[in-house]
């Protein structure tokens, strides 16, 4: 039990501390069917010390040019390069389908204390080339806000072991359930901290054991086959009583990525 206490002590500490704070894994979830995802995308900043690239977050490409993430997946093009992975089930695969990223718009309404607004996009310095394996996701057509009890899917290389730093290799998914947000809101959840806003949908399960985590930041929630949200924050993982909390699709965001994605202007965004 000290362990455990331990353990989740270094975790609270180690979530206030990193960017993609909820993030800890995919919980409770099992690997893709190989390349049943050709829309993910796995985002990699380079590391000096090891002269390699290193996952940091989920996407979806979007457009052959543009992936979709959380404005929390932060790094600094200036500093060092980043680059998208697109149309692998493996991490540890090479892949010659890596992006480089021209420029990074994150919602100019992203708060980071509230996670309100946690969207972000990608323009890629070049169009990834669409196959059996990279391929786009549409953009919801339909933004209503979905109904308590519907079921979700959501994908991503974070971690799946909660003592371990390292993230899964393999891509895994989970099904998570809508729960509704004023349940969320409530006292026995997240007792506003924090507020669930209607930018937000959370979702898990009744009993906990299904999440999404550290390292999943970013990466799309899927229901009824429409992209309806993108993994944005939450307390620890797998909780029943602190469900994943992710930006919902709104009508309004969906104005925004089309504005920008098809602006002819890009660069001045
Ligand atoms: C996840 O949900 C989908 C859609 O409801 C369903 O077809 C699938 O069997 C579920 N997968 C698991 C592992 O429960």
């Amino acid at each position: 039990m000290k362990l455990l206490q331990h353990t989740l002590f270094v975790s609270l500490i180690a979530f206030s501390l990193t960017p993609a704070y909820h993030g800890l894994e995919i919980i409770g979830g099992r690997d893709v069917k190989p390349h049943s995802k050709p829309y993910m995308a796995s985002i990699q900043v380079f590391n000096n010390a090891t002269k390699s690239y290193q996952h940091i977050c989920g996407g979806a490409l979007i457009r052959p040019n543009w992936v979709l993430t959380a404005a929390h997946c932060e790094f600094d093009l200036n500093v060092k390069p980043v680059h998208v992975v697109l149309g692998i089930d493996s991490l540890k695969k090479k892949s010659n389908k890596a992006l480089n990223v021209k420029q990074k718009i994150p919602h100019i309404c992203f708060d980071e204390d509230s996670k309100d607004n946690d969207i972000m996009l990608l323009q890629l310095d070049s169009e990834a080339k669409l196959d059996k394996f990279v391929n786009v996701l549409p953009l919801p057509k339909n933004t209503k806000d979905m109904k308590t009890g519907t079921v979700c899917t959501v994908a991503g290389w974070g971690k799946t072991k909660v003592k371990s730093n390292e993230l899964s290799d393999n891509l895994k998914e989970v099904n998570v359930t809508i729960i509704d947000r004023k349940k969320c809101n409530s006292r026995k959840y997240y007792n506003n901290k924090p507020v669930i806003t209607n930018n937000m949908l959370c979702a898990g399960d009744r009993k906990g054991g299904k999440d999404s985590c550290k390292g999943d930041s970013g990466g799309p929630l899927i229901c009824n086959n429409v992209l309806s949200g993108i993994v944005s924050h939450g307390t620890l993982c797998g909780l029943a009583k602190k469900p994943g909390i992710y930006t919902r699709l709104t009508e309004k965001y969906v104005q925004w990525i089309q504005k920008i994605t098809t602006s002819t202007f890009q660069q001045n965004v």
